[in-house]
């Protein structure tokens, strides 16, 4: 038996995930699909509701994203949100127009108890507005069941065909009861029963794994981030000596490869360390292009694993399964679904056409963040392991921007190294990721009475829960400048540092890792 499904809808909402999220945080499985599924493919889903995310877009502009209308008539309940709802009563006949006065941020509502979605709720309500349309007609059937100052039809409610639908975002924590709201509409209109926990994906999981290698031994390429550590886990659980771990040396941080390996003794798996900081040097020699380096990087990373897997197959007969920890975000941020593709993460985009594995097992490919800390809690691995800030794939190499080169990765690790280290010290909130950048820039400093023309580095430290938006950590100027003086005075490989500049972008617009 499967479980009861929710679908997502997406039209291009910068919240979908979240809102998927939300959902398995309520104990039910959620899946993202584009927005335009076709409706048999939503029946074959079966799901037991669908949430139909917001869009930048406006319902009556043509070539906005629309769904077929004979959705509403499936039977299943729908909630839309933010375009949602505006998608929905444009749909069934109501009129969509511009908002007299638009509204943005956390905006207080007067919302009706008695619908299900606010069972349990005071009438003072607070929700999350961004909208610069607002539904002006209700269609036939449907009535308001919240309103703010300026939005008489903040939520919208049709009984009988249980539709509903929320002009603010009851996804996001600044709507404080969304999660309630939202856990209403799938348990009180849905008839969720919460058959989703991480108890139940694991045997899922570890059943899928065995059914699809079989007594076939599997190569996985582990970086000792979260992700391939837990499903290095996970698959020595679900085929105990059968998998063997490659860690790829070369690209990571000062002492990282070491600390790596020691996390890794003494586990049911076989670790083999290969160090391919010669490979990646030379094939990445005059390469400037981030997008190049990446798929070169991706490339590389699949022909060692190639070249071992052939040392492996001598004792242990075919493989042909490489096994990788990505995960639902890489799957949705690297293109799939319509979503635009931000940056190839290696993992997912960068795969060569000619490779010579025939399967892929990606375990974790359905899975949040959060859900696959959760599972690597319950397979026992070590918590510094899993709280570890994430490591891009294409390591320290999308940190030096240009050409890599053994200095150039030797000067990076030290000024790395210098900030982690005064991290580790800082009393304050620390950052969810931070790291050093060396740019391409050089400048002049002044060393004793010299002049010295050098490189400049960058630091970079961003608080987010998600990664996929964040905002740069407000460090004291006293703790900038110490890990400044350091790094100028103590990183002396060629050149050295004559310069360190903080980030002070947050994503959006910039991205979290420089390249
Ligand atoms: P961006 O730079 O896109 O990064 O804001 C979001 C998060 O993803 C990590 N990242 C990567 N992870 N392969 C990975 O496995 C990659 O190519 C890659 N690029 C970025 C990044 O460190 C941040 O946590």
């Amino acid at each position: 038996m499967g479980n009861q499904l929710v679908l997502v809808l997406d039209f291009g909402g910068q919240y979908k995930e979240l809102i998927a999220r939300r959902v398995r945080e309520c104990n039910v499985l959620s899946q993202i699909k584009p927005g335009d599924l076709p409706l048999e493919e939503i029946r074959a889903l079966d799901p037991i509701g669908i949430i139909l995310t917001g869009g930048p877009d406006s319902v009556y502009r043509d070539g906005a994203p629309h769904c077929n209308p004979a959705l509403f008539e499936l039977g299943i309940p729908v909630l839309g949100i933010c375009y949602g709802i505006q998608l929905m009563a444009y749909s069934l006949g109501g009129t969509v127009t511009p908002c007299a006065v638009s509204e943005y941020g956390r905006t207080p509502m007067i919302a009706e108890p008695t619908a299900p979605l606010f069972t349990g709720l005071a009438s003072e309500q607070i929700g999350l507005m961004s909208h610069t349309d607002q539904i002006s007609t209700l269609p036939h059937g449907f009535v308001s069941i919240a309103h703010t100052d300026h939005c008489p039809n903040a939520a919208i409610w049709n009984a009988e065909k249980r539709l509903f639908g929320t002009q603010f975002h009851p996804e996001v924590e600044n709507t404080p009861n969304g999660t309630q709201m939202i856990h209403n509409f799938l348990y009180l209109v849905c008839g969720a029963q919460g058959d989703y926990n991480m108890r139940d994906v694991e045997q899922r999981l570890l059943e899928q794994i065995r059914s699809q290698v079989g007594k076939e031994h599997v190569v996985l390429g582990l970086s000792g981030g979260v992700d391939s550590s837990v499903c290095a886990a996970l698959l020595a659980k679900a085929i105990p000596g059968q998998l063997h771990a490659i860690f790829v040396d070369g690209l990571m941080r000062k002492n990282e490869g070491d600390a790596v390996e020691a996390a890794f003794q003494n586990r049911e798996l076989d670790f083999i360390r290969v160090d391919a900081a010669d490979r990646f040097l030379s094939k990445l020699a005059g390469i400037t292009d981030p997008e190049q380096k990446r798929k070169i990087i991706g490339t590389e990373f699949v022909r060692i694993f190639e070249d071992e897997a052939k040392v492996l197959k001598q004792r242990y007969g075919k493989i042909s399964f490489l096994a990788q920890g990505t995960i639902y975000p890489d799957v949705i941020e690297s293109g799939a679904n319509n979503s635009a593709n931000i940056k190839s993460h290696h993992n997912v985009g960068g795969l060569p056409k000619d490779m010579e594995f025939t399967g892929l097992v990606e375990p974790l490919r359905g899975l949040f963040k959060d859900e696959v800390r959760a599972l690597g809690r319950q397979l026992k691995l070590p918590k510094a392991l899993i709280n570890r800030q994430p490591f891009p794939g294409p390591g320290v190499a999308v940190r030096i921007i240009g050409e890599l080169t053994k200095e150039k990765l030797e000067i990076l690790r030290e000024a790395d190294a210098i900030f982690r280290e005064e991290v580790k010290k800082y009393r304050g909130r620390k950052p969810d990721q931070y790291f050093a950048v060396l740019t391409d820039t050089k400048s002049v400093g002044v060393v004793g009475d010299f002049r010295a023309y050098s490189n400049v580095v960058a630091l970079r430290a961003i608080y987010t829960t998600d990664f996929m938006t964040g905002v740069y950590v407000p460090f004291p100027h006293s703790f900038l400048s110490r890990v400044a003086t350091r790094i100028v005075n103590e990183v002396k490989i060629g050149s050295g540092v004559s310069r360190v500049v903080y980030d002070i972008t947050g994503k959006p617009p910039a991205t979290i890792e420089w390249e």
